[in-house]
């Protein structure tokens, strides 16, 4: 939810902060601005519309200067215009500031500061921020500051320049993320890494409530009552190249692309000497009686993914709670439970909320989260880190899998500390673990049958995605994949729930998605194909759908059984075309994308990247603006 940048150095600033800004555009893209001190003033040019709009009116008319600050914005209060833009100015134009947050007492402020007679010009929130800095200043803006935040409530990121002292970068934060980072030729603040990466890996992360005092050759930081302090100064592993698109039409592709590489790099971490391996081991999990799972859209979908892992291996029962409601419920928890939290962002605000009930009501909490320093990782007990990368489309892909990567070893590994898996049995499924990167590789070469199929697929007013039991969990996200990049409407259901009312919605022009990984209910989903193929739908059928394929039993062993030795069952192996069925039959009622085999219970891993494909392709023969879904921002900052 807006991205915020800012620069003090010997560089110009504007191509600096416009730069940074396209790295940021894909936390808000509904305006976009910049303030920068020049000639003893600050040149504020601000626009309606995407950050190409703001580029061509400064390549009209340039700008320049030594510091500066830049926002592209994802609007809260007040509709996306040029007024409403950022960077906001004090009506003098003594100050200047840039905010990414909710200011949740803007109206009290805004009806003091009009009662004093000054005037707003915009529908903001973020325009007190400047105003009553203004009504503050008496020459030193780090007193200014200060006073100000002690004002504020709710949830900022701020970037502040002041006319009087033209070599100094303000930045502040509470609730919303902010890095410094160091170069150089000069200092930076940021919403997040991308921004900067071109000119530096060596950053600071900012707590709650640090003020950070940048000049050209300095960084300094201290509290709100004035006493500096020094931070550690963290390098960042992530490379350039990882923020770019690579040759790839977006962004989202190229993440969908990357899947393999940052799965093994996520398995590594999770597995052997890893990073994350002495966090996993440093959790004494017999002592939990209650573990939740808890996170937002699609890292809600993955908890959703993991409850039937961890309760088939563990054997103990696992609530997933959405963060939002979650904050709000009064949730049952003590001492003895376990409170996962799901973030690839790790500045989610609803699961940030979670996260503190989660904590003031005793329990501990172990955060999955993809960006280091985030708030989500700084404040649990203890946390893993996907090893995704940056993730820049909106539509999670990369770092949804990596989640999943993390949470089947959790279950595994508390599985195994439990005494649940008969010996051995953790290895193999470790293995498994470790032969999905190579078959979400195969699925990858094989985008050409997928996007065949979506491209005949833009016209249906509806398309559903069933499953039974841990397919249904990856249907919830193959529909919130599919809706939230092409528009088209898209309903998740349980296979069995259909007839008890969502049946009636199913007609000529209804594509369902149906998934079939578990070979004990194949028969079952199948009925369901049946049911709405006989009332006009056609079928897309993804998945290992053939009976036979490996699982874990119901009796929690490795079950060899019911085909489970690894490779052993009837469905698609690494040798399989996955195109051929799909495109042997590419207008008949029912479809069929195969997927390569493995257990049931990491089937979710595959599915899911046939569901990006399709999700992907729908929206690119619609020539939808895929990297930055309309009304969405990749990090939701706000509640
Ligand atoms: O950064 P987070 O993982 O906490 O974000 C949670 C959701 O906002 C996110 O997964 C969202 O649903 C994605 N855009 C879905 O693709």
């Amino acid at each position: 939810m807006c991205g915020i940048i800012g620069y003090v150095g010997k560089e110009n600033a504007v191509p600096i902060i416009i730069e940074g800004l396209k790295k940021l555009e894909y936390r808000g893209y509904d305006s976009a601005g910049l303030a920068v001190y020049t000639g003893g003033n600050f040149n504020v040019v601000k626009r309606k519309g995407r950050l190409s709009v703001l580029e061509s009116e400064i390549g009209l008319r340039p700008t320049s200067g030594h510091i500066g600050i830049g926002h592209t914005r994802w609007a809260t209060h007040g509709e996306p215009s040029n007024e409403n833009s950022h960077p906001h100015l004090g009506r003098r134009g003594l100050i200047a500031i840039v905010h990414n947050g909710i200011i949740e007492n803007y109206r009290q402020l805004r009806d003091e500061l009009a009662g004093k007679g000054i005037e707003f010009t915009s529908q903001t929130d973020s325009e007190v921020i400047a105003q009553l800095a203004e009504y503050y200043y008496k020459g030193d803006i780090v007193d200014t500051t200060i006073k100000v935040v002690s004002r504020l409530e709710g949830s900022y990121a701020l970037g502040i320049m002041c006319i009087d002292e033209p070599d100094t970068l303000i930045a502040i934060k509470k609730d919303s993320p902010l890095i410094v980072g160091v170069s150089g030729h000069g200092h930076f603040i940021a919403s997040d890494v991308p921004a900067i990466l071109k000119h530096t890996n060596r950053v600071y992360y900012m707590n709650d409530k640090e003020l950070a005092i940048l000049r050209e050759g300095s960084v300094r930081f201290c509290n709100i009552d004035r006493e500096p302090f020094r931070k550690p100064l963290e390098t960042i592993t992530w490379s350039l190249d990882s923020a770019e698109k690579g040759g790839y039409p977006h962004f989202m592709l190229k993440e969908i692309m990357e899947q393999p590489a940052v799965l093994r790099s996520t398995i590594m971490s999770a597995t052997g000497a890893g990073a994350n391996r002495p966090v996993i081991d440093s959790l004494d999990i017999t002592g939990f009686n209650k573990i939740v799972i808890t996170a937002c859209g699609s890292a809600y979908n993955a908890g959703m993914v993991a409850r039937n892992v961890f309760e088939r291996l563990c054997k103990v029962p696992v609530e997933v709670e959405l963060a939002s409601e979650f904050r709000y419920k009064d949730a049952i928890l003590d001492a003895r439970s376990l409170v996962i939290l799901v973030s690839q962002s790790g500045e989610t605000a609803d699961t940030i909320a979670a996260l503190r009930e989660a904590r003031a009501k005793g329990a501990t909490t172990l955060s999955i989260v993809n960006v280091v320093g985030s708030t989500i990782a700084k404040e649990a007990d203890l946390c893993i880190y996907t090893a995704a990368g940056p993730e820049i489309a909106v539509a999670t892909t990369k770092a949804f899998s990596t989640q999943l990567i993390l949470l089947y070893v959790l279950a595994i590994e508390f599985a195994s500390r439990l005494g649940r898996l008969p010996p051995g049995v953790a290895q193999v499924l470790i293995d498994e673990i470790k032969g999905l990167p190579d078959k979400v590789a195969h699925i990858l070469e094989q985008v050409d049958s997928i996007q065949r199929y979506a491209s005949k697929s833009v016209g249906y007013k509806s398309i559903f995605f069933i499953g039974r039991n841990i397919d249904y969990a990856i249907a919830l996200e193959g529909s919130l994949k599919l809706k939230e990049i092409s528009y088209i409407h898209s309903e998740a259901y349980a296979g069995g729930e259909l007839k008890h009312g969502t049946i009636s919605l199913i007609e000529e022009d209804t594509l369902v998605v149906a998934i079939s990984n578990c070979a004990r209910l194949y028969d079952k989903i199948m009925s369901n194909v049946e049911q709405v193929i006989s009332r006009g739908a056609k079928v897309l059928l993804i998945g290992d759908c053939h009976s036979g394929a490996p699982g874990v039993g119901q009796d929690g062993e490795h079950d060899s059984e019911h085909g489970g030795g690894h490779g052993s069952g009837h469905g698609a192996d690494l040798s399989t075309d996955l195109s051929a069925e799909l495109d042997a039959e590419p207008d008949s009622r029912l479809s069929h994308i195969a997927l390569p085999q493995t257990d049931e219970l990491f089937s979710p891993s595959l599915t899911v990247v046939a569901l990006q494909l399709f999700a992907y392709f729908v929206a690119a023969n619609k020539g939808l603006d895929i990297d930055k879904p309309r009304n969405l921002a990749k990090s939701v900052t706000v509640e």
